[in-house]
């Protein structure tokens, strides 16, 4: 079936670009009608990285925060309308692509999308700077929160439609009076001189006329295209772990993220989608909030700097933890996943890797998630899982610098396939899928385009 949607299992940064552009691929393979990618919630909060081997020999690595991960492989894509879009950012990474990909197939960008402006920004900064103790997110202050409040404030909402409509100096210019409150707390330059608005106006008049003919119907359009047989890629961003109602409260993030989100706010049926959940090897957290396996030993320091887990959109160290598969058979459940892409598998090798198999929540041993996740002490299993996948360097922060390297090591475990891996990953996939009770269909064994081992 090649219709799918891809999640993150776990608090986001699992490596769902690389997966999404995988599924292009396949999709490429499987037959040659147009592949769509659309991206259904989030906004630039996300940094979705891929690295993309060039025709000569080097390896780029290349970030988007607003357009899917589609501009990479020339594929349609799509803008769904719970997406907090961000107009400035989408069309210089669109360039981008242009430049470095040759990008030029169609843009479609739902008339209902809401635009994520400067003030949702600068809104978000004033915001966390208020917080304080355990009320402190660590947001990427991409204006996030202060979007998806607009969102639900409805009157103070701009959609793409007004956006590009005739209308939209006055339609700002009223949603900034309605928002004055706010804005003068928030002491933006120029909003009582008028100066603010007139910026805004520069900044945004050259994209509006760019964008003008990608607005559309996205629903009727992509069930078209489910008509018509073609491939339909959701891509998500974040984790559910940072969801808005089954993240851990308040250091979550403001969009519904689930895989079965996109469905009601594109039209498209469950029957026609196959899930995907994407889970690194160990998670990772950005930014403030609890994580119950959290490594602030070897494993923990090392990984990190080793697999340069640094955040995609803010350059903050991510923190590391041991496997926690609580949470992904939670995470799981929630997104009625149909099979597990497992990343970073390359990362961990050498390394001793327990893993949490149950928690104690008020003295009691659980394998359920508490809606406090405080409150979760991990248990680990008594197995000790270790593996070695190569000679080679172990500081794989630098992909494109260990990429001649590994290149070909990489290459073999492909080409073998899951026969020719080491026998105690062979023990963790086993262990995993009979935690899980959830296939794990391919691993990812390096950063580059193709360097997937399928199960
Ligand atoms: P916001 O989405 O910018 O409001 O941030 C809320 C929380 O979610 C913070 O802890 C962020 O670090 C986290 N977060 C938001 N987007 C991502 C992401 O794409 N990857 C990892 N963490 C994220």
């Amino acid at each position: 079936m090649p219709n799918t949607i891809v999640v993150g299992l776990q608090w986001g940064d699992e490596g769902k670009a690389k997966i999404l552009d995988d599924l292009v691929q396949e999709a490429k393979q499987a037959n040659d009608k147009k592949i769509w990618v659309v991206r259904f919630q989030g906004g630039p909060n996300a940094g979705h990285t891929n690295y993309i081997l060039m025709p000569d020999g080097r390896l780029v690595k290349f970030v988007s925060h607003a357009a899917p991960i589609g501009v990479t492989s020339n594929s349609e894509i799509g803008i769904g309308p719970n997406v907090a879009f961000d107009p400035e950012k989408f069309i210089k990474e669109v360039e981008e692509a242009r430049k470095l990909f040759g990008y030029n197939a169609g843009i479609h960008i739902s008339e209902r999308t809401g635009i994520l402006f400067d003030y949702h920004r600068k809104l978000d900064a004033w915001q966390e700077s208020l917080r304080t103790g355990n009320l402190k997110i660590g947001t990427t202050v991409s204006g996030i929160g202060p979007f998806y409040m607009d969102n639900a404030n409805r009157a103070t909402r701009i959609t793409f439609a007004e956006y590009v409509s005739d209308n939209f100096h006055d339609t700002l210019a009223k949603v900034l009076e309605q928002k004055s409150h706010e804005l003068v707390a928030a002491r933006i330059p120029g909003l009582v001189t008028g100066k603010y608005l007139d910026t805004l106006i520069a900044t945004h008049d050259p994209i509006r006329k760019e964008l003008k003919e990608c607005a559309c119907e996205l629903e009727y359009i992509l069930r078209e295209a489910l008509e018509k047989g073609e491939n339909i890629i959701l891509e998500g961003a974040q984790g559910s772990m940072l969801d808005i109602d089954m993240g851990t409260k308040p250091t979550q993030t403001s969009s519904h993220l689930l895989a079965t989100d996109p469905l009601a706010g594109l039209g498209l049926p469950r029957s026609a989608f196959r899930i995907y959940g994407v889970e690194k090897l160990y998670p990772t957290r950005v930014g403030e909030g609890v994580m119950p396996t959290l490594a602030e030993d070897n494993f923990g320091i090392e990984t990190q700097k080793n697999a340069g887990e640094v955040g995609a959109s803010t350059g903050r160290d991510r923190r590391v933890g041991y496997p926690d598969w609580v949470i992904i058979k939670y995470t799981a459940m929630l997104n009625d996943i149909d099979g597990i892409y497992l990343t970073r598998v390359d990362n961990v090798q050498d390394r001793d890797i327990k893993v949490c198999t149950a928690y104690e929540v008020n003295g009691k041993r659980t394998e359920r998630v508490p809606s406090k996740l405080e409150t979760a002490t991990p248990i680990y299993s008594d197995k000790i899982y270790s593996w070695h996948l190569w000679d080679g360097p172990a500081d794989l922060s630098k992909p494109e610098e260990v990429d001649k390297a590994l290149h070909d090591k990489r290459a073999d475990y492909v080409k073998e396939g899951s026969g020719s891996l080491p026998k105690s990953l062979k023990e963790y996939i086993i262990d995993h899928e009979n935690y899980i009770k959830k296939p794990i269909i391919g691993m990812s064994i390096g950063p580059a385009r193709g360097e997937i081992v399928k199960l």
